[in-house]
């Protein structure tokens, strides 16, 4: 609920015009940042990654050495197509949570008989060109893109009212919920879907801690920009002046969470400022960025039980890094 007065009337506000006020801050990104940042123990929501300059960093990670998740899932993906076939009925309406691009998606047309396609993002852009890239590759598809935050309530296209659904929740973006938030997301998404649907969700698998750390802190350095581009992005859309060299990345593996841990932290004591709110830091304290929750088999099965889900059936690579399960 920052206005623009407060923030001219700060005295050291001289890099923010009122033209930059009206054009770029976001309320909306302010308050989710204030709510974070002004909790005892600070936070960030992992969905303020996704702007632009971060879905394009987030692609390069897909192709890090170390990042092992995006081409195991499609190698899995690959060979579980011909099984697909009993499990989805023709004419089908795939509904994906998190279409930043068709590419797995392209991996279920290829293999099953689907006629219409509703991606969930809240990357409007990415939808945008997806969707119009689809329009050339598959005329006969129809695409229904929807721009919202999939932990929200969403309303599928009546279009669709009457075809089979095939719920797809691809790239271990699971993994970012706590149990509970996973739980309350499996439960709408089976009512969004319905009684009838299959659900492919992918995980990716606990294994050595080791692995786990080199996925989230790479050797080039592409996780930690992708980590500090939320504060870029701060700077940029919610009138903030944090210096980026001032914070470094952590990636945290946590045993008894079974969770990696993203953080940035406070290489200094300093006080940031956020459309005219302070927010004081002291030297090694952190700003919590992501949850990866990592899954085994009795832990996944036992969490889409407690949303009504049941495991139908369960595919994995020959490592056990990443596995896809099919939900009924
Ligand atoms: C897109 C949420 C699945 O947790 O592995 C990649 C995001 N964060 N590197 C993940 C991410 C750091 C990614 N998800």
């Amino acid at each position: 609920m920052e206005t623009a007065e407060r923030i001219q009337d700060r005295p050291d506000s001289k890099t923010i015009s009122p033209k930059t006020i009206s054009q770029g801050i976001s309320e909306e990104i302010v308050a989710e940042a204030l709510a974070g940042l002004l909790s005892p123990r600070k936070s960030l929501p992992p969905k303020l990654f996704y702007d632009e300059a971060g879905c394009a960093l987030f692609g390069e990670i897909t192709r890090l050495p170390e990042y092992y998740l995006t081409r195991t899932e499609r190698l899995i993906l690959e060979t579980l197509a011909p099984a697909l076939d009993g499990l989805v009925p023709r004419r089908a309406a795939l509904v994906e949570y998190g279409a930043s691009n068709e590419a797995k998606a392209e991996l279920l047309f290829a293999a099953c008989d689907i006629a219409a396609y509703v991606p969930i993002d809240i990357a409007a852009d990415a939808l945008a060109s997806l969707s119009a890239r689809l329009a050339g590759k598959h005329p006969a598809l129809t695409v229904h893109p929807i721009v919202a935050d999939f932990l929200a309530p969403i309303a599928l296209p009546r279009e669709i009212a009457s075809m089979p659904r095939l719920g797809f929740f691809p790239g271990s973006t699971i993994g970012n919920l706590d149990p509970r938030a996973a739980v309350a997301f499996l439960t709408r998404a089976r009512a969004t879907l319905g009684e009838d649907a299959t659900f492919l969700v992918g995980v990716d698998l606990e294994k050595s801690p080791n692995l786990l750390l080199a996925a989230y802190d790479d050797v080039a350095g592409v996780t930690a920009a992708f980590n500090r581009n939320i504060l870029a992005r701060l700077n940029r859309e919610a009138g903030a002046d944090f210096a980026l060299a001032a914070f470094a990345h952590r990636a945290v593996w946590n045993p008894a969470e079974h969770r990696i841990e993203m953080h940035l932290e406070s290489l200094a004591d300093q006080i940031v400022h956020i459309a005219g709110a302070r927010i004081p830091f002291r030297r090694g304290e952190t700003i919590h960025t992501e949850n990866s929750y990592k899954f085994t088999e009795p832990r996944l099965t036992a969490l889409a039980m407690r949303a009504g889900w049941r495991v139908e059936r369960i595919w994995t690579d020959r490592r056990k890094f990443f596995a896809i399960a099919a939900l009924r």
